[in-house]
């Protein structure tokens, strides 16, 4: 007999329909996988026995084939074994169910019959979605993971016996709750404030200007500058995720494998910080599991790269791509995938071997040969794809010791919420959230300049020998300097200080 169950695979982080088919022939007992499993799947076999025969059914020694269709895809991972139990046990008759077929079913099984969580539920349900499928049999780990998404209903089971009463007699079971997601929007606490950063009043205005646009910067100062520290702050005054955003990173937090079971959603930016120690894998994903990096870990929120050119050359060029496109493209065996990586870098460098170069009170001990080879380390299409470079003083003795206290983070997250839902309005339906994504056709759009201002910039360029590629970074920025400003045009203020967060542009050309 013939058992056709419906299931799903992923691919980056989008699902697609998987139909597992069992088949039970006569012929020596044997159990064959085809359709282009992977190691996992192929194990699957040997786990679905012994799970079979712990949860009280019988499993008869027959030839059984398992075929996994579309047969072009790679069928990977443990989550085929829930609807392969399943179809053994259907196709030998141990259960009847009318409608098994309105059901999509995934599930990773342990020997003894428990049903363990799978990664990349969220996507998955949402593509179930859209190929029409309205009842979908989930881990119960997984189950809050699922609860977000309307017109599917989610049953969540712990065991296989659980699942096989289910189908028996599905009309005693009602599906569970949805979950809404205002419920987990509470003030997240932080032990960071930057309230607690004295001083430093220029690199804590850039930090939420980079805040408020999503703009790409860079810290350059001496050890003990309070670089490390003011990147820390930034999660405090980091815009609210919209719904369509959280359910972006979610997804790739699903696939990841790393999600919070009991809330099942993301709801904060998220904030990377991989060691420079770590591999080129760890960052852009990949690998035989193919899961996504810390850049799209990264994704809607911040990458911070501390002490940016200790990392590996290698891997900073490959974070051109997804600087540029938003996306990495990751190579595989059969296929490439894409994962999402639209996310905003925050680095911090010294500015020359010893730390003191451009200091007021400490001297530089290098030579001039010496900063060329340091400064030349910085790749110059990772400089270019860079909004806002700022020089980092060491915080004075007066400020360190002065009792005033400072802003706080929830103040200046005000600010940012502000200009953000201006640019929310501004790109809505656009696929951008932020200034810092506007493509060139957007930037003649949304930041065209007055005389005054375009005399400002003509003179800086010239003056200051910037480069071409300045010129639309200067003009984002000040459009979320206006921003941040309540003002709808950009004024020739706001130009003065976007031309302000290039510093590197004055010194290396
Ligand atoms: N502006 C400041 N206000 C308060 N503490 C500071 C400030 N700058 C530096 N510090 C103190 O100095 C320590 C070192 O700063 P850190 O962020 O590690 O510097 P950097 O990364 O630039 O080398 C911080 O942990 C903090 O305790
Ligand atoms: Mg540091
Ligand atoms: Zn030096």
């Amino acid at each position: 007999m013939l058992a056709k169950i419906n299931s799903f695979g992923l691919e980056g982080i989008k699902g697609y329909g998987v139909t597992v088919e069992i088949d039970i022939g006569s012929g020596l007992p044997s159990i064959e996988v085809v359709g282009l499993p992977d190691a996992a799947v192929k194990e699957s076999k040997e786990r679905v026995k012994s799970t079979i025969r712990n949860s009280g059914f019988m499993f008869s020694p027959k030839k059984i084939t398992v075929n996994l269709s579309p047969a072009d895809t790679k069928k990977t991972g443990a989550m085929y074994d829930l609807p392969i139990a399943l179809g053994m046990l259907y196709a030998t008759e141990q259960f009847t169910c009318d409608e098994l077929d309105l059901y999509g079913i995934l599930g990773e099984l342990s020997l003894d019959g428990n049903i363990k969580p799978v990664r990349g539920i969220l996507p998955i349900i949402i593509s179930a979605l859209d190929l029409g499928c309205k009842k979908i049999i989930v881990p119960k780990a997984n189950v809050n993971e699922a609860s977000y998404i309307d017109g599917i209903d989610v049953y969540g089971f712990e065991s296989l016996r659980q699942v096989v009463d289910f189908l028996r007699n599905p009309c005693g079971y009602e599906p569970e709750p949805k979950l809404d997601l205002a419920q987990f929007r509470e003030e997240r606490k932080y032990v960071e404030d930057f309230s607690l950063v004295k001083g430093q009043y220029a690199a804590k205005r850039a930090m939420e200007i980079a805040a408020a646009g999503g703009h790409n910067i860079l810290m350059i100062g001496p050890p003990g500058a309070g670089k490390t520290m003011l990147a820390r702050c930034l999660p405090t005054i980091l815009p609210e995720l919209t719904i369509g955003e959280a359910l972006e990173t979610t997804k790739i937090h699903s696939v990841a494998g790393l999600l919070d079971e009991k809330k099942g959603i993301i709801l904060n930016r998220p904030f990377r910080a991989p060691h420079h120690t770590g591999s080129k894998v760890a960052l852009t994903g990949g690998g035989s599991s193919a899961r996504p990096g810390e850049i799209s870990l990264a994704h809607n929120g911040v990458l911070f790269l501390d002490e940016l050119l200790e990392y590996p050359r290698d891997s900073l060029e490959i974070l051109r791509q997804p600087l540029e496109d938003n996306v990495i493209t990751i190579a595989r065996a059969v296929r490439t995938v894409e994962y999402p990586a639209n996310f905003m870098l925050v680095a911090s460098m010294n500015p020359c071997p010893c730390g003191n170069y451009g200091s007021k009170t400490h001297e530089c001990t290098c030579t001039p040969a010496q900063i060329n080879k340091y400064m030349s380390k910085l790749s110059g299409p990772l400089m270019d794809r860079i909004d806002l470079h700022i020089e980092v003083e060491n915080v004075t003795y007066g400020d360190l010791a002065s009792k005033e206290k400072g802003e706080t983070s929830a103040e200046v997250k005000e600010r940012v919420n502000k200009a953000r839902q201006i640019q929310l309005n501004r790109f809505a339906g656009s696929g951008i959230y932020s200034n810092a994504k506007m493509n060139n056709q957007m930037v003649s759009k949304y930041c065209q300049l007055d005389e005054e201002s375009e005399r400002l910039l003509k003179m800086s360029f010239e003056r200051l020998g910037m480069s071409a590629r300045a010129y639309n970074r200067i003009l984002k920025v000040a459009r979320t300097i206006a921003d941040l400003d309540g003002c709808i045009d950009i004024r020739v203020m706001h130009v003065a200080e976007a031309i302000g967060y290039r510093s590197l542009d004055r010194r290396v050309k």
